[in-house]
This record gives structure tokens, sequence and C-alpha cells, in this order.
């Protein structure tokens, strides 16, 4: 196994998440090429820094994202920084030689979006792209059940992305709810995973129809740094994005579905999940209940129950984490398969995971769901 040296940029969440997935992925998956060895790490804020030197062990950190693309010992970075900055930091990861692993969703704009895909091309980089939801083994086992006809032929689907973390009137403005730093609101936020996971599971999505809305119109100010779900701050400033988007949505293949995403959803913490039907069968699956796929299968049309699978080893990844089924999985365990499938990509060329093209279409969603609130009709999504 030899090393590979690693620059995380951005210490708030998402930073922290993905130094965790890279200390953790050889524990997990220790027959891996390469092993990952934190370089650098940037964040402006000090006392991150500090915190990520002390905690993860990384060699050096810094202020400035840009030393960590100059740094000779860094192969690979995570790009963890607010949304505003991944066209600009990703395009320089790639010209600068540097594997990226980047969050979701890459850029404000399917433009910012194409523009680091590009230029990943172009430098001959790989990508991995934080859409962690597909590597859950429930998930993989409803693709597999779809793809394998077992459900006949998908007819319509529900994806469902609510969530409360902005549902205080007094939650904090941070720099999710501008569209400086963040573009979309819930669109890119929460409705990217939606429209990801729709593709993935269902195939590519041929047309929107899409409603939008914004119920909480200011929020306080906050002091500093702040976190996804601080409350409290300063003088009201206003939100510059949206809270609220479901659209219907057109599949590519015929099949009919509605995908829903809210960032003020009183009384839904991470309710994420979909409802897929077929013409025989059908799936269903809840994040909070992530090793638990709902499912009928059969040839009895009426009065079938949805019942609960729980999955176990020999279904994705699970085996790496849990002997035997009914085993609790959890969110940060999507994210160290992350890491492992951005490893493999980078040691044999070939993606493993969503990447940089699954990050544009899903961009290409999101953006035709905002045009299609902007002229009240339906609209094609670019391919
Ligand atoms: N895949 C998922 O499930 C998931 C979950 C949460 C967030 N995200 C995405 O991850 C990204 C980060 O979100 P988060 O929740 O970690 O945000 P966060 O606000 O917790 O962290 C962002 C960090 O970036 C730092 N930063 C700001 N400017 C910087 C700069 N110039 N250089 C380096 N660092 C800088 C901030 O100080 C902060 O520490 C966003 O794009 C978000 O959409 C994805």
């Amino acid at each position: 196994m030899s090393a590979i040296g690693i620059g995380v940029i951005g210490l708030g969440w998402m930073g922290r998440v993905h130094s965790q997935s890279y200390l953790r992925v050889g524990h997990h998956f220790p027959d891996l090429a390469l092993a990952p060895r934190l370089v650098t790490a940037a964040d402006p804020v000090a006392a991150l820094r500090d915190d990520a030197a002390r905690r993860y062990g990384f060699a050096r950190t810094t202020g400035g994202w840009a030393e960590v693309l100059a740094d000779p010992e860094v192969a690979a970075v995570s790009i963890t920084t607010p949304t505003d900055l991944h066209a600009e930091v990703g395009v320089a990861a790639a010209r600068a030689g540097k594997h990226i692993w980047i969050e979701k969703p890459v850029g404000r704009d399917a433009a910012e979006a194409a523009a680091v895909a590009g230029a990943a091309a172009e430098a001959g980089v790989r990508s991995t792209v934080g859409f962690n939801y597909r590597n859950a083994p429930a998930v993989i086992r409803a693709r597999e059940l779809i793809a394998t006809g077992h459900l006949g032929a998908v007819t319509h689907a529900r994806f469902r992305f609510l969530g409360d973390y902005a549902a205080h009137p007094m939650g904090a403005l941070s720099w999710r709810f501008t569209r400086a730093r963040s573009g979309l609101g819930v669109l890119g936020d929460l409705m990217s995973h939606a429209a990801d996971l729709a593709r993935h599971l269902v195939g590519p999505l041929a047309a929107v129809v899409a409603d939008q809305a914004t119920f909480i119109p200011e929020r306080p100010t906050p002091s500093g740094a702040t976190s996804h779900y601080a409350v409290g701050g300063g003088a009201l400033g206003p939100v510059e994005n949206e809270d609220w988007a479901a659209c219907l949505v057109r599949f590519a293949g015929g099949a009919r579905g509605s995908l829903e995403a809210s960032r003020v959803s009183v009384a839904d913490q991470n309710n994420y999940g979909f409802e897929i039907h077929g013409t025989t069968g059908a799936v269903a699956w809840d994040f909070r209940r992530m090793g638990e796929l709902r499912v009928s299968t059969g040839d009895g049309y009426q009065n079938l129950a949805l019942a609960a699978e729980h999955i176990g080893p020999g279904v994705g990844e699970y085996a790496a984490f849990q002997p035997g089924a009914g085993i609790a999985m959890g969110y940060d365990d999507l994210k160290v398969i992350e890491a492992a499938t951005f490893l493999r990509s980078i040691v044999d060329g070939a993606p493993h995971g969503p990447t940089l093209d699954d990050a544009v279409h899903a961009a290409n969603a999101v953006a035709a769901m905002a045009e299609s609130f902007r002229t009240g009709g339906w609209v094609p999504v670019a391919g």
C-alpha cells in the first residue's frame, strides 16, 4: 500500500467528516492500494485549523486554500467550503493536477459545475462528488431490484428531502441563505441530492414543472462563523433564496415522478427518502432507517404488503461495517464509503461513485426547476 497526501479545504461540518473518513477508510477497507495521509488543511478560522491539526493530525494548516494546491505533498483534495468557492477552488485544483473530492452542489449553478467538470476532464484528474445517499446499502439494493426488473417497469416515484434545519424564524442568516455565497437555496442544498438519487434509481430526468417559495424572508445576521443549525444573531437581513421547492418530473424512460425539498419543514428532521412504483412491485426507503428497505415484489398486483427487508452483508459495502443484517450504519459511514470510492478511482482511473459529470446532471435538473418556477411551464432538463 502506498501513501497519498491529502489536503482539505474548508473545515466546517463537511471538512470534519471528510477528514475523519480519510482516517477511518483503511480500517474498513484494508485492501485499498492507497493510504491517505493528512497533509494540509485550510480554513480562514484559526480555531478550526488548530482543532483539525490536533484532532486529525494534519502536518500543516493554512488560512489560504491556494497554499494547499501549491503543496507538492498533496495529491488529492477535499473541497468542503461554502458553495461559492467550489468553482474557483475546483478549477484551480484540477489545473494543479490534484484529484478532487468535492461537496454537492458543485458550485452555485450549472455553469460553475460544468467549469469544474471541464477542468477536471482536461487535467485528467479523478473526481468524486458528495452524493452520499447513493452509498447506503439499502439504496444499492433498491437499484438492483429496479435494474433486474423485480418491480416490473417503473411507472411513478416520489423523492422527498425534507428538513427543519432552517425552520426556526431566528435561524441565523448563514452563507446558505445568500445568492452570492450559496446561489440557490434548498434547490442546491437538498434538491440536488433528490435529483441525483432520482436519476440514479429511475433514470435521466427529461422535463420538470416546478414551484418554489421562501417562507421566512428575513433572518438575524450571525456575529461570526456559524453552523448549519445555529439560531440567533444581530439585525435582520434578507433571505435571498428559496426555502422550499417541488416539481413534477417526466423521466426519459416514460416514468413520472415528484421531487420535494424543504429546509423549513417543521417536525421533519432529515426526512429523506423515496417511494418507487413499478407495474408489479414497489420499494420505499427512509434515510432515518438507513438499513431498512421496504419491498413489494411478486405477481399479486393488489393488497400486497410493503415488507421490511433488513439489509446485510453482500449488499453494497455493508460488510465493511457490520457482520450481520439489521445493525445500524450511520451517515458518517456513507462518507467513509465515499472516501473509498474516491481512492479506488485514483488507483484505477475508473469512476466508482458519483463524479463531476453527475454533479452537472443534478445542477441541470435544479436549473430547469428554477427556470420552470420563473416561466410557469414545463422545462426540458439539459442532458
Ligand atoms: N453531502 C452532504 O450531505 C452535505 C451535507 C452538508 C453540507 N454539504 C455541502 O458541503 C459544503 C460545506 O458545507 P458545511 O455544512 O460543511 O458548511 P460549514 O459552514 O459548516 O463549513 C464551511 C467551512 O468553510 C470555511 N471557509 C470559508 N471560506 C473559506 C476559504 N476561503 N478557504 C477555506 N475554507 C473556507 C468556513 O470557515 C467553514 O469552516 C457545502 O457545499 C454544502 O452544500 C454537503
